[in-house]
């Protein structure tokens, strides 16, 4: 049995919490975190707001904002267990502990939204081939995609999760803006963003754009850009069109 204890208790530490609760291999023995508030989130029997009072695991899970875990770590600098982060953009040695690692989860978590891990990759790294395998196996109760990917690539794939996911729901926000400034349900987008989504699960994304930038029409553009007035959006309009037709300009 694996012990674990978590330290954070945001979204991807409720989360985590809440995927390691179906495997039998593996227990949650403490949830430690600033916030008692959000202590009603997990039910584990052990939990507390004084980072001088975590216990013995197996593994600590240091699931807190990027820019904490190198303050959270050196709470744990003195233990023997396993001490992992999960952020996407940290290297894996902001933590000191000479046993340490990364267990990120490539996925978008938010409260109130479940997921199911089975097809989450996991991104693991560790310091000690032992370390390593052991968080093979801790990610494969949850996971069927379990990935050895070390610090450079992480925070590239990171880089490549933002482009993917953030700036298209910012996107979606502005259409979102868009719809609401004519008095249209955001519904009438859904479909379309999720065939968009669904396409890009068999097709390169460069395959699957289409739109006005993709075709080359200049005139639809101009019209576009006379519709907008916010100067972001003009900004953003413009950049990311040449950027679609400079990635097309050969077959035009
Ligand atoms: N959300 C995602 O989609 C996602 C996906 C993969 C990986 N990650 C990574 O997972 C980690 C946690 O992200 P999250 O989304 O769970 O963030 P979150 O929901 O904002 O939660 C952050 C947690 O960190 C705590 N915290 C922040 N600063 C602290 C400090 N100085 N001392 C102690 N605790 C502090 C917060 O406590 P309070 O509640 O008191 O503020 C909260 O418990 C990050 O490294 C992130 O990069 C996130």
């Amino acid at each position: 049995m694996l012990s674990i204890a978590i330290i954070g208790t945001g979204n991807v530490a409720e989360h985590l919490f809440n995927a390691f609760l179906q495997p039998q291999k593996v227990r949650v023995v403490q949830v430690v975190g600033r916030n008692k508030g959000r202590f009603t989130k997990f039910s584990s029997e052990a939990t507390t707001d004084d980072f001088t009072q975590i216990g013995d695991a197996d593994i600590y899970i240091i699931a807190v904002a990027d820019d904490a875990i190198a303050e959270i770590a050196q709470f744990l600098s003195q233990k023997n267990g396993l001490v992992v982060h999960t952020s996407g953009s940290t290297n894996m040695n902001t933590i000191q502990n000479e046993n340490r690692g990364v267990f990120y989860p490539l996925q978008t978590f938010t409260e109130g939204k479940p997921v199911n891990f089975d097809s989450i990759p996991i991104c693991i790294e560790a310091q000690h081939d032992s370390s390593l395998k052991l968080l093979h196996n801790l990610a494969s109760l949850i996971s069927k995609k379990v990935h050895e990917i070390d610090s450079q690539k992480r925070k590239k794939l990171h880089l490549a999760a933002v482009f993917a996911n953030n700036f298209t729901n910012h996107l979606y926000g502005i259409g979102e803006a868009i719809c609401q400034e004519i008095g249209v349900s955001f519904d009438l987008l859904r479909p379309l963003i999720l065939e968009t989504a669904e396409k890009v699960q068999t097709l390169s994304p460069r395959d699957a754009q289409t739109g006005p930038a993709r075709r080359g029409d200049a005139k639809s553009m101009e019209n576009h850009l006379n519709l907008l007035k916010n100067k972001k959006q003009i900004e953003l309009y413009t950049l990311l069109s040449e950027a679609i037709k400079s990635t097309y300009e050969e077959k035009l």
